[in-house]
């Protein structure tokens, strides 16, 4: 029997004080629900705030327009960052982490710039930086990614990582809106970004997949190494094509680890309409986890707005009232595969009659079809031809619905020729 001292000491959760930095879509949505879920023990005691004279749901009492109202005030445990600007939010975090605060924020463009430094910073000041807001809202990806997935060998994570674009795709697709009506519609519901441009052209998911693939492979990329394609250029013709062969469309982040090299590319995908990812619509977003061991598995909720994303705030900083922190555990562990975007994927395209594209821009030409004004082609291209087309307005790039992202093989000459 073990004796008494050797016995674990059960720790009650502790109460803890908050310093919220923002009060946009998610700072009000986080209020809400933390108002709502009785038992949490934290409670806001200072909300720093930009503009002087917005109206706001709540006493002036509890603002402050100066940073270190909240960041030197020895009472606050835990900083939740929630503002927009990426450059800003990072010297909030660093400062207080230095200052000795847990740090909850949601801010995925910050975080993917900076996953390296954050994970330093959380080792040399002995502080938790949380963020399971910043992927996919309210899907506890992250968590999930450190804990149920900590020894399982992935081999693959993909799915729908941007609200704001599924909604656009729902809306232009079923109730055949345009595309600026659905944008706007995304807008109104507190969806997209202050600059719609990094939900459309997909680098908010591209900043989330970076954040994921840290967790699911421990690799630390920057953002910039992943391609990412947009929705911006899908025409009516692509729509055209789609509805006449059964497919929808949707906005796919990927990663997979393969000949032991990491891949990963964000594009707009034709999807057959009876596939899983086809009815995730609106502002839902959808995680589909492949492992060695456990398989196939799919998680679905709500990628975006106020409560959906206040509430994995909220999960977080319920998560400090136990001391939970990241482990890295990927990263740790050691397996640090190296990028590659030596690979093809089989791609759809689509352009006006005239467009300089031609059969010898594929690495494997499968056949082309002419409309009156329109052409289509398909087969598959290397990733860095994408990157290229990209910068062409007239050329609309959609992943096949079986992309088939493989690596290219690497020929030793040497040997060859030996
Ligand atoms: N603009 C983001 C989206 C918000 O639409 O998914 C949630 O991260």
């Amino acid at each position: 029997m073990a004796k008494e001292s050797e016995k674990k000491q059960h720790t009650p959760h502790k109460k803890i004080k908050l310093g919220v930095f923002g009060f946009g879509c998610v700072g009000q949505g986080l209020y809400h629900v933390l108002n709502e879920t009785h038992g949490i023990k934290a409670e806001i005691k200072k909300i720093c705030v930009k503009n002087r004279d917005k109206k706001r749901i709540l006493d002036q009492t509890i603002f402050t327009y100066d940073k270190n109202d909240i960041l030197s005030d020895r009472e606050i445990d835990v900083v939740v960052e929630l503002i927009d600007d990426a450059r800003a939010a990072f010297e909030i975090v660093k400062t207080a982490l230095q200052n000795g605060k847990h740090v909850v924020t949601a801010n995925k463009r910050m975080i993917a710039e900076h996953l390296n430094e954050i994970y330093e910073l959380q080792q040399k000041y002995d502080r938790s930086v949380l963020y399971e807001g910043s992927v996919c809202g309210s899907i506890p990806i992250l968590r999930n990614l450190e804990e149920y997935y900590d020894n399982d060998l992935i081999t693959s994570i993909e799915g729908i990582f941007n609200g704001s674009t599924n909604y656009i795709l729902t809306k232009v697709f079923e109730e055949r809106k345009s595309y600026l009506e659905a944008l706007k519609g995304a807008q109104d519901l507190g969806f997209a970004e202050s600059d719609p441009s990094l939900d459309v052209q997909a680098f908010d998911p591209k900043f989330k997949l970076t954040i994921a693939i840290a967790h699911t492979f421990g690799v630390f990329l920057k953002p910039e190494q992943i391609i990412n394609l947009g929705i911006q250029k899908i025409s009516s013709v692509d729509l055209k094509y789609a509805r006449e062969n059964n497919l929808t469309i949707k906005l796919v982040a990927r990663a997979y680890k393969r000949d032991g090299k990491i891949f990963a590319l964000v594009a707009p995908q034709f999807i057959p309409t009876d596939h899983m990812l086809a009815s995730v619509r609106n502002e839902y977003n959808a995680v589909l986890v492949e492992g060695a061991f456990a398989e196939k598995q799919v998680f679905i909720g709500k990628g975006a707005g106020s409560y959906p994303t206040g509430s994995a705030v909220l999960s977080d900083i319920s998560a400090l009232t136990y001391d939970y922190r990241y482990e890295y555990k990927k990263f740790t562990q050691g397996e640090s595969l190296p990028f590659s975007n030596h690979a093809t994927v089989d791609v759809i395209i689509s352009f006006p009659k005239g467009s300089l594209v031609s059969p010898k821009d594929f690495e494997h030409f499968k056949g082309g079809y002419q409309g009156d004004k329109y052409q289509y082609m398909t087969g598959s291209v290397k990733l860095e031809k994408l990157k290229e087309w990209n910068a062409w307005d007239e050329v609309s790039v959609i992943l096949a619905p079986e992309p088939n992202l493989l690596p290219i093989k690497e020929t030793n000459k040497q040997l060859l020729y030996a």
